[in-house]
């Protein structure tokens, strides 16, 4: 694991986003997975502001987000097909034809669950997957208890969750109990992985999970165990990590490091 602090979300966001930009450069028919969420909304900006002056290209690009609310129909205001629309898909190249959310509406879930692992296999796995970290720890929408080899599957919302999101309902009552998540097994299969993390109440989790063990009570933890992964903080966000000077030489040292 790579852990790299920044001064604050724009600076965290731009170099995130510059490391998901090397991926679609080297590889223009690049697989993407996306996050929704508060967290990744400055690193879709500046991907945005990439494709719009530097010409960044995702005319062959495909993406698979993570997560949908089970109940929502796309064009919900709070789906996160919409999310994703009005947030990256709208501002740069990507032909929506490739771009997948999970069903909000299916009418058999086991079976969505299956099809939508096989478009990401059929697809040719995923190149890099962009997260976030739920303030219990989930990623994707893989709730304490849920197994670190699960696969694309429906998931019961924790009350932790269900309340730290209520912020973009009208109320409470109207968040979705369910949602349909790739598991912590499909995460782990992409071939890198960049989270960002931002903010205050996130740095007990990010300890948890990049200094705890490894366990399904913080399914975030399951990254230690993947190859690739890029862990992106603001000095909010680090403040709990007990290796934080270490991180920091490692990143002031990177440049010189051997390749
Ligand atoms: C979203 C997702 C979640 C979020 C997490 C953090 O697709 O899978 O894991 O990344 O809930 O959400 P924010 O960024 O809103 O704090």
């Amino acid at each position: 694991m790579q852990i790299s602090i920044y001064p604050g979300y724009d600076e965290l966001s731009k170099a995130a986003a510059a490391v998901v930009a090397e991926v679609v450069k080297a590889k223009p028919n690049a697989v993407i997975g996306l996050a929704t969420g508060s967290s990744p909304l400055g690193l879709y900006a500046e991907l945005a502001r990439l494709h719009k002056e530097e010409g960044l290209d995702f005319s062959k690009a495909a993406s698979f987000n993570l997560d949908e609310y089970v109940g929502l129909p796309p064009e919900h205001e709070q789906s996160y097909r919409r999310f994703m629309n009005e947030n990256l898909f709208d501002h740069i190249n990507i032909d929506k034809k490739n771009t997948h959310v999970p069903s909000g509406t299916a009418k058999d879930y086991k079976k969505h669950c299956a099809e939508y692992e096989e478009q990401i296999r059929k697809a040719g796995g995923i190149d890099v997957q962009v997260l976030g970290i739920g303030s219990d720890g989930h990623v994707g929408f893989n709730e304490p208890g849920t197994s670190l080899g699960s696969r694309t599957h429906v998931t019961t919302l924790t009350e932790q969750t269900i309340d730290d999101n209520a912020r973009f309902f009208e109320k409470k009552e109207d968040v979705p109990k369910f949602a349909c998540t790739m598991g912590v097994g499909t995460v782990l299969d992409a071939r890198k992985c960049v989270m960002v993390v931002n903010g205050k109440k996130k740095a007990k989790i990010v300890r948890e999970a990049f200094e705890g063990p490894i366990t399904c009570v913080c399914t975030a933890s399951a990254l230690q165990m993947h190859p690739d992964t890029a862990v992106f903080l603001d000095e909010e966000a680090a403040s709990g990590l007990a290796m934080l000077d270490y991180y920091r030489w490692i990143q002031q040292n990177s440049a010189n490091a051997p390749k």
